[in-house]
């Protein structure tokens, strides 16, 4: 299979808008050596074929199409290569791209869970608005480790597990998690035998998750924040990285540990990187530290093949 980054970035992208934090104001001014990065999506295409799946649909996901020629293999007058999008929340920055691809001449094949469906059909209605649209040709994804395909893409597999994180503010259980509001994804190739496992929202590694972490050849994992408090101690928010659903990195328990604890030949890669995380910052101590622990800072645009 072929793995594209489409986006590397947590929600706000990198820089932020309206952020003048030492990453995204020493981007502008040069004075940081760091990419910029857009909102968290990939897209996974069997090792033959053109059409792939598109996990989550970021704000911008138009951007992504036009930069990732691979989306527009222009078949035809109207055409695209996303067969088919899987949603692994339903947070502002994995789906309100949905409304960017309203265009669509036919319902669009969309795999969600219950939780993430209900919430993009009430708290934030995405679902009903595409009604007035293209619609919505919605899959349910189950949570016992059933396998899934899609449609017009051969070879690959999909399972997902649930995931101790966050729904979005938006959602009724916000506070009261409920399995399924967030999922990580072990999507394997039948041809090859490979498998990764990606999960940009995982707040706790439970034995069923480092077991599917393990059993990976690559696993593309939450790498939003550095330190627990980051954005407290930047005055940006009252909350920890914990609280809001996010494994930090660095310390005890944290995802650098963890990721320590795989199988030597395993490929580690950080994805949905925060604006504020010191890991953006290509000359900084905490990304050498990674480079020491053999961990890899996803980018857009980077491709992993397995
Ligand atoms: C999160 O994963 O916590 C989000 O990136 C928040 C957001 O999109 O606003
Ligand atoms: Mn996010
Ligand atoms: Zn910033």
């Amino acid at each position: 299979m072929r793995i594209t980054v489409l986006g590397s970035s947590a929600g706000g992208g990198f820089p932020q808008w309206n952020c003048n934090c030492h990453n995204c104001a020493g981007w502008r001014d040069g004075s940081v050596r760091a990419k910029a990065r857009t909102q968290s999506s990939i897209f996974v295409q069997p090792s033959h074929g053109q059409d792939g799946v598109l996990f989550n649909a970021s704000p911008d996901i138009l951007e992504q199409i036009r930069t990732n020629p691979i989306l527009q293999p222009s078949r035809a007058l109207r055409d695209t290569a996303i067969a088919g999008v899987v949603l692994m929340d339903g947070q502002i920055d994995h789906a309100t791209g949905l409304f960017m691809l309203r265009e669509r001449g036919s319902p669009l094949p969309l795999w969600c869970t219950d939780p993430v469906e209900e919430d993009l059909s009430r708290g934030n209605p995405i679902l009903r608005v595409l009604d007035h649209y293209c619609r919505v040709d919605r899959h349910r994804i189950g949570l016992e480790g059933e396998a899934f395909e899609v449609p017009g893409v051969p070879d690959l597999q999909f399972r997902a597990m649930p995931l101790s994180s966050k729904a979005a503010p938006y959602s009724p259980h916000r506070e009261q998690s409920v399995p399924g509001d967030n999922i990580g994804m072990l999507i394997s190739d039948r041809r090859s035998g490979l498998s990764a496992f990606y999960a940009p929202g995982l707040g706790e590694i439970t034995p069923p998750v480092f077991d599917a972490m393990s059993g990976a050849d690559a696993v593309l994992v939450d790498g939003t924040f550095w330190t627990d408090d980051e954005m407290i101690g930047l005055g940006l928010s009252r909350k920890t990285a914990r609280d809001i659903g996010h494994l930090p990195q660095s310390g005890p328990g944290g995802m650098i540990e963890w990721l320590g604890r795989l199988p030597r030949h395993t490929r580690r890669l950080l994805i949905h990187i925060n604006n504020t995380n010191p890991i953006l910052d290509e000359d900084s101590g905490e990304r050498a530290a990674l480079g020491r622990h053999g961990i890899e800072v996803c980018e857009d645009h980077m491709t992993i093949e397995l």
